[in-house]
């Protein structure tokens, strides 16, 4: 922000609750800078097994909605702008239906339950230290 003669209006970050970067959404989000997060479905389909599972599956139960949805909700509860990508039809659907009129909202309950228990594990997909070396 010192040097920007543009203040950039999005920034796109790897955003799941594995990795949760408090403290750059919090600074965009008080710069006015929208916040996109990709890989949000890391934690189930690429760390799979890990603290969040269970979590996911009984709120799917809870809301009817599948696994994918509950965390397209949660991003989005975020004040994120989702990122996602499926070659796969009918996930396809799945994602548009989180805009739909079937479209539903995380009690703040359950938002705040994924907050903590996604601290319990910390995993970065994307952009580690190793890519770096
Ligand atoms: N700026 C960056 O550095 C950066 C880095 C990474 C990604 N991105 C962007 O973000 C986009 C999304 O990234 P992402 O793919 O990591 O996002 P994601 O939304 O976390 O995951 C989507 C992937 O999950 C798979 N998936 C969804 N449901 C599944 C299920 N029930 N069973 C098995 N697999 C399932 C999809 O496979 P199917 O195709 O089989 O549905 C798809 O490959 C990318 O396309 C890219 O544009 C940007």
């Amino acid at each position: 922000m010192s040097v920007a003669t543009i203040v950039p209006c999005l920034n796109q970050i790897e955003f799941h609750p594995y990795l949760q970067q408090t403290e750059i959404v919090d600074f965009c989000h008080k710069n006015n800078i929208l916040v996109a997060g990709y890989s949000v479905l890391t934690t189930l389909f690429r760390k799979p097994g890990g603290p969040i599972d269970s979590l996911v599956m009984a709120l799917s139960k809870k809301y009817s909605k599948t696994p994918n949805q509950i965390l397209y909700q949660w991003l989005l509860q975020h004040n994120a702008v989702i990122i996602t990508t499926s070659g796969n039809k009918d996930r396809l659907k799945e994602a548009l239906e989180i805009f739909s009129e079937s479209k539903f909202k995380l009690d703040e309950v359950d938002f705040y339950k994924i907050n903590s228990v996604g601290k319990e594990l910390e995993y970065r997909r994307f952009w580690s230290q190793e890519d770096w070396s």
